[in-house]
């Protein structure tokens, strides 16, 4: 569904729910999920319905992910980095992170 207008940049690796993506260097979290075919990037508090980056400029919060342990990070507002680990957000925030 998603893709790259043009491959620049170096290829890294990030880790997604546990599961290797490439990503290229330069690329936000969000837009590395989008290419990778994960649109969901996490699910609502209240009704549980998936919801997947929209504006990707830092306006709906639709594309909230945890990076590297922390919770409730724009992911279209974060430039990936090698060894990044993001899990998909399910509902709220958890306690502590
Ligand atoms: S996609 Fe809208 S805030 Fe990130």
């Amino acid at each position: 569904m998603f893709t790259r207008v043009v491959e620049a940049g170096a290829s890294l690796t990030i880790t997604v729910d546990g599961r290797k993506i490439a990503a290229r260097e330069g690329d936000t979290v969000a837009a590395a999920l989008l290419a990778a075919g994960i649109v969901a990037s996490r699910t609502t508090p209240v009704g549980g319905a998936a919801r997947a980056p929209y504006c990707l400029m830092g306006v709906c919060f639709d594309c909230l992910v945890t990076i590297d342990g922390v919770g409730s990070r724009q992911g279209c507002l974060v430039a990936v980095r090698e060894g990044m680990k993001v899990e998909t957000q399910k509902g709220r925030r958890e306690a502590g992170r």
